[in-house]
């Protein structure tokens, strides 16, 4: 019985040295420690023993087991390791010997815009604020005038978690902490992640962007509403813009506006694009309703404001003529890097 143990200890040592691949390895553990494997055989040949030998054979078969198992195991991970070292170095992508690359990476068109729209409104006196993207529902919905039952809320269906916060649907969720932290007179502009549980399709997206804005002072007017929006919009399109406002409902706004823009490819004269009417609608927007000033400490009877919702997403796909909402979200760079600041 020794010698068999001892030959198939030789064997073992053997065959290990001459494994290259984890395919070889697995035979390997078939051949010694499968169920019909060699040392199986050996175990079964324990029969024939007298009773001291047979102990002492058994005892040494099952170290050769162990150790047989422990030293798959370890030239496992050491081929492991080196497939993964061969992988590094024959990789077609990764080279760490080359020179870096001069090209830098770029920014995501969605970004771009922003940054254009917070420049053009650092201009005009305004502040930038960044918000949460986790709210509760009295930010979203409540402190918005938009009470539980609401039937505004049903084009605003959401993400909740489990402990009742939400992802926010809309920018104006900032609205009320805003007008807490600053009081009168307010400017500020606040971009945002919004997310609502749509059905995703060319034009519609469960997560997308918004740049709201709020203006509040004694006197504020549509007419200041109007003058804003057109100066920010001529910058951003980088010709005259012409704007008209429709009546929309929002309840956090008294009066609600759409604001539509002039087409930017007929100019105005009715083509495809605009369905012929020679505008786009382009932003929602109001003079903030008493209630919602209420709600930010800021008395109505005192002040007005007005406060608009921009479609970043919206106004990044009119720039650049981007057709498929869905590529902002893809991750695909050669989408996504053909975008430059001008
Ligand atoms: N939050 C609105 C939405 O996402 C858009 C909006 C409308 C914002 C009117 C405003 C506003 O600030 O005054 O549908």
């Amino acid at each position: 019985m020794k010698s068999k143990i001892q030959a198939l200890r030789e064997d073992f040592e053997a065959r290990l040295a001459a494994v290259s691949v984890p395919e070889a390895l697995e035979e390997m553990r078939v051949f010694f420690l499968g169920k019909k494997g060699a040392v199986t055989d050996l175990l079964k040949s324990l029969r024939d023993l007298p009773g001291e030998e047979r102990k002492e054979a058994g005892q040494e078969i099952n170290s050769f087991r162990d150790e047989v198992e422990k030293r798959l195991a370890e030239a496992g991970r050491r081929l492991s390791e080196a497939a993964l070292a061969a992988a590094i170095r024959t990789a077609k992508h990764y080279n760490p010997t080359l020179p870096r690359r001069e090209e830098k990476g770029s920014y995501h068109p969605i970004t771009l815009v922003q940054r254009e729209l917070e420049e053009i409104f650092t201009g005009m006196g305004f502040t930038v604020e960044d918000y949460f993207e986790v709210v509760n529902d009295y930010q979203c919905f409540e402190s918005l005038n938009i009470p539980k039952h609401h039937p505004a809320r049903d084009m605003q269906d959401t993400y909740y978690l489990e402990n009742g916060q939400l992802l926010k649907t809309q920018t104006s969720a900032a609205q009320n902490a805003i007008m807490k932290k600053y009081g009168v007179p307010l400017r500020a502009i606040f971009p945002g992640r919004c997310f609502r549980n749509e059905a995703t399709d060319a034009c519609h997206e469960n997560t997308f962007f918004q740049m709201e804005g709020m203006m509040i002072d004694k006197n504020i007017s549509i007419s200041n509403l109007i003058y804003f929006m057109k100066t920010m919009l001529s910058e951003v399109f980088r010709q005259p813009i012409n704007v008209r406002l429709r009546p929309g409902f929002f309840p956090f706004t008294e009066p609600g506006f759409e604001l539509d823009i002039n087409c930017l490819i007929c100019g105005g004269k009715g083509c495809p694009s605009c369905k012929n009417s020679g505008w786009l609608e382009l932003c929602p927007c109001g003079m903030i309703h008493p209630n919602v000033l209420r709600e930010g400490g800021i008395d109505p009877e005192e002040y007005t404001g007005f406060a608009f919702g921009l479609g970043l997403t919206r106004l990044a796909m009119m720039k650049y003529g981007v057709k498929d909402i869905r590529d902002f979200n893809s991750g695909d760079l050669a989408a996504l890097s053909q975008f430059v600041s001008e």
